[in-house]
C-alpha cells in the first residue's frame, strides 16, 4: 500500500523517543491507525541495512522478538495504540533511520526519519524541547472545556490523555489525585503524573504536572502508576519507572504537594531473580506490624497473573517475600484472569482481605476484578473465584486505586476508558475520565460492594419527577442523575431511554426480563452494550441510580452492581430521559 503518505507513517515513531542507549539506540513506535501483522521488519541506518537479529521489538511486559524472528509464518501483531519499544544493537544513524515494515494488511510500509539534529538524548535541551512540544496543549484546554462531551462531575484532565489514578491521598485537609498523563497528545505515551486536588473528592482544582520522566534517568521512558503513603508526616510516592520496569520513590514537597522530589536511584531495580515475569509494575504500599509492605503487579510467564510481596523498614530498602497470590491462565471460568495483573490494591475490609487487580493480556486490558480471602504467612488465599468490580463492557472501568478518606473509609476511583478510536480522541483533544469516587464495603457473602460516596448528593440541582408512563423529562443533559426502583414483577423491558433530537435510536438503561440483566445499551451513540445479572426477587426494591455526564455513564443497583460506560451523543446537552414501564423516576440536574 504505497498510498500511505510518508508524513503519516512518520507519526508511527513516538516523538522524542529516539535515544542512544549503550552502544546502540532505541525508539518507540505507536500504531495509531489499524491493527496490522508485521511479516518482516527491517531497519537501515544512513542507507545501510542493520542485521535483523540486532533489532529487538519489545511489547512491554508481553513479548520481545528480534527482527529476524518476524516472518510471514510467524507474524508480529502490532495492535493499535500500544507503544512498542525497538532496541537496536548497532550505532545510531547520523542522518536518517529508515523503517521497512512489510504488513499483511497494508503491504510494504517504508519511511525515513531524519536524525541529523542528533539523537534525542541530551537532557540539557529536554525542558525546552518539551515546552515547545507541549504548546498545543494550551489551546486544547480551551477546546476541551467547550466540549459538551467532556464530563463535569467526573474528573478529566484539562486536555490530552489521562489513564490510571495514582497517589490518591488525603493530605493536610485536601484530597490529591495524581494520574497518568500524556502532556503531548490525546493518546497514551510519554507518561507523566498529572495532579489535581479537592476539598471533597468532587470539585477538583487542576495543579501543575507533578512528575515528568527525567532524560537519562531510570524513568526516562515514563513515570508509570504508583501510590502514596504518609511516611511520618512526609507524603511519599512509590511508582514504576520504565524501561526496564523498576520501582522508584519521590517525596511530596509543600502542603499542596505541588511537586514531587525524586529519590536518585530506583528502590527496587529489577524483578526478583529466578522469576520469569511478564510485567513488574504499579506498587501498592501499606503499613503492617511496624513495617512497610508492598505488592507489585506482575505475571508469571505461562502461569498467569501474579502479585509480588515485599517488605521494608524505611520505604527505601526492600526485601522480597515471595508471591502473594497468583492466577491461572488455563482457567477460563467463571472469569478469565489474563496473563498479567496490573495496578494491585490490597487492603483489609471487614473480616477479610481484598485484592483488586486489573487483568490484562497481550492484546491489552481486560477488566478489573477482585478476590476476597485470608492473608497470613505472606500468602493471600482467596475464599471465592475472582469477580468483577464493575460490569461496564470493554473493560471501561480499569486500573482503579483505593485509599482511605478523611473518615478512614475505603474509597475507590477508577479510570473510565474511551470507547472511541485514537483518531477520534485526537480530534476531541482529550481522552479518559475518572469514575465517581465509590465507597467500598464487604457483603456478608464476601462480595465487594460499592456505591458513590454520599457527598455525590450535594451535586443535585433542579429536580423533576416523572410519574407518567412514557413521560419525557423537561430537564436535559449534559449532566443528569436519575433514580428509580424496579417493579416487583417485570415482564417487559423497563427502565429509562436517553433520547436526543439528533439520534433516532435511544440509549437504554434498565432491566431486561428475558435475560435477567440490568443493561446499559450505548450502541446507538458509539458505545457498547453492558450487562450485569440482576435477580429481581432479591433486588426488587433496590434503588437504581444513573449518572449521565457528557460522555460518561455510571449505573448503580444499590451497592451490589456498579457499571461504567461511555457514549458519544453529538448533542449531549439535548439528552432527555423517557420513562419506560416505571411508576416514577426522580431526576436531578447535576451541578458542579
Ligand atoms: C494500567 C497501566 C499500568 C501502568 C500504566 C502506564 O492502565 O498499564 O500498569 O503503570 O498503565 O500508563
Amino acid at each position: 500500500m504505497g498510498a500511505v503518505p510518508e508524513f503519516l507513517l512518520r507519526k508511527l515513531v513516538v516523538p522524542g523517543s529516539l535515544k542512544s542507549a549503550g552502544q546502540g539506540f532505541l525508539f518507540e513506535i505507536n500504531n495509531t491507525f489499524v491493527p496490522v501483522n508485521l511479516l518482516r521488519f527491517n531497519l537501515r541506518a544512513d542507507g545501510q541495512d542493520i542485521p535483523s537479529e540486532q533489532v529487538t521489538i519489545i511489547h512491554p511486559g508481553v513479548q520481545s522478538v528480534t527482527g529476524a524472528q518476524v516472518t510471514p509464518q510467524q507474524p508480529f501483531e502490532l495492535p493499535v495504540n500500544t507503544p512498542m519499544r525497538i532496541e537496536v544493537a548497532a550505532p545510531p544513524p547520523q542522518k536518517e533511520l529508515t523503517i521497512q515494515a512489510e504488513t499483511r494488511e497494508a503491504g510494504l510500509l517504508q519511511f525515513s526519519i531524519p536524525t541529523h539534529s542528533g539523537i534525542d538524548d541530551q537532557p540539557r535541551f529536554a525542558g525546552l524541547r518539551n515546552f515547545f512540544r507541549r504548546l498545543p496543549y494550551y489551546p486544547r484546554i480551551i477546546k476541551a472545556r467547550l466540549d459538551p462531551q467532556r464530563p463535569k462531575a467526573h474528573f478529566a484532565a484539562p486536555a490530552h490523555w489521562l489513564n490510571d489514578p495514582n497517589g490518591l491521598i488525603y493530605w493536610k485537609g485536601r484530597y490529591h489525585l495524581f494520574y497518568q498523563f500524556n502532556p503531548f497528545g490525546a493518546v497514551w505515551g510519554n507518561m507523566h503524573w498529572g495532579h489535581a486536588s479537592s476539598p471533597d473528592l468532587l470539585h477538583w482544582q487542576h495543579m501543575p504536572i507533578a512528575m515528568a520522566p527525567d532524560p537519562g534517568g531510570a524513568d526516562a521512558g515514563g513515570c508509570f502508576s504508583g501510590c502514596a503513603v504518609d511516611d511520618a508526616g512526609k507524603a511519599t510516592f512509590l511508582y514504576t519507572a520504565v524501561w526496564p520496569e523498576c520501582q522508584c520513590l519521590a517525596v511530596g514537597e509543600g502542603d499542596d504537594l505541588k511537586s514531587l522530589h525524586k529519590h536518585p536511584t530506583p528502590i527496587i531495580p529489577a524483578p526478583p531473580s529466578g522469576l520469569e515475569v511478564e510485567g513488574f509494575r504499579d506498587p501498592c504500599v501499606w503499613r503492617q506490624d511496624g513495617e512497610w509492605r508492598m505488592v507489585i503487579g506482575s505475571g508469571l510467564r505461562g502461569v498467569g497473573g501474579a502479585i509480588l510481596l515485599y517488605r521494608s523498614a524505611d520505604l527505601r530498602a526492600w526485601e522480597y517475600l515471595g508471591i502473594l497470590c497468583q492466577g491461572d491462565i488455563h482457567q477460563k471460568e467463571p472469569l478469565w484472569t489474563g496473563t498479567m495483573w496490573e495496578c494491585p490494591s490490597f487492603f483489609p475490609q471487614g473480616d477479610r482481605w481484598v485484592l483488586i487487580v486489573s487483568a490484562c493480556h497481550s492484546d491489552g486490558a481486560l477488566y478489573t476484578l477482585y478476590l476476597t480471602g485470608q492473608y497470613a504467612d505472606n500468602r493471600f488465599t482467596p475464599d471465592d473465584p475472582a469477580r468483577l468490580v464493575d460490569f461496564g463492557a470493554g473493560g471501561c472501568y480499569y486500573a482503579p486505586q483505593t485509599f482511605l478518606d478523611e473518615s478512614n473509609r475505603r474509597v475507590i476511583i477508577g479510570w473510565l476508558r474511551e470507547a472511541r478510536s485514537p483518531a477520534e480522541m485526537t480530534r476531541a483533544g482529550w481522552s479518559g475520565a475518572m469514575s465517581l469516587p465509590r465507597l467500598l464495603s464487604l457483603g456478608a457473602d464476601g462480595s465487594l460492594r460499592s456505591a458513590p460516596i454520599d457527598k455525590v448528593d450535594t451535586l443535585r440541582g433542579t429536580r423533576e419527577r416523572l410519574d407518567q408512563p412514557g413521560q419525557i423529562s423537561t430537564l436535559h443533559g449534559p449532566s443528569l442523575e436519575a433514580r428509580f426502583t424496579l417493579p416487583t414483577h417485570c415482564d417487559q423491558w423497563t427502565g429509562v431511554e436517553v433520547i436526543t433530537d439528533a439520534f433516532a435510536q435511544p440509549l437504554r438503561i434498565g432491566y431486561d426480563p428475558d435475560r435477567g440483566v440490568l443493561l446499559a445499551d450505548c450502541r446507538a451513540a458509539g458505545g457498547l452494550l453492558s450487562e450485569a445479572p440482576l435477580d429481581l426477587a432479591v433486588e426488587d426494591r433496590t434503588p437504581i441510580r444513573i449518572f449521565l455526564d457528557g460522555s460518561v455513564l455510571e449505573v448503580f443497583a444499590g451497592d451490589r452492581i456498579a457499571l461504567a460506560a461511555r457514549y458519544y451523543l453529538t448533542t449531549p446537552s439535548q439528552a432527555r430521559l423517557r420513562s419506560v414501564g416505571l411508576a416514577a423516576i426522580d431526576l436531578w440536574e447535576t451541578v458542579v
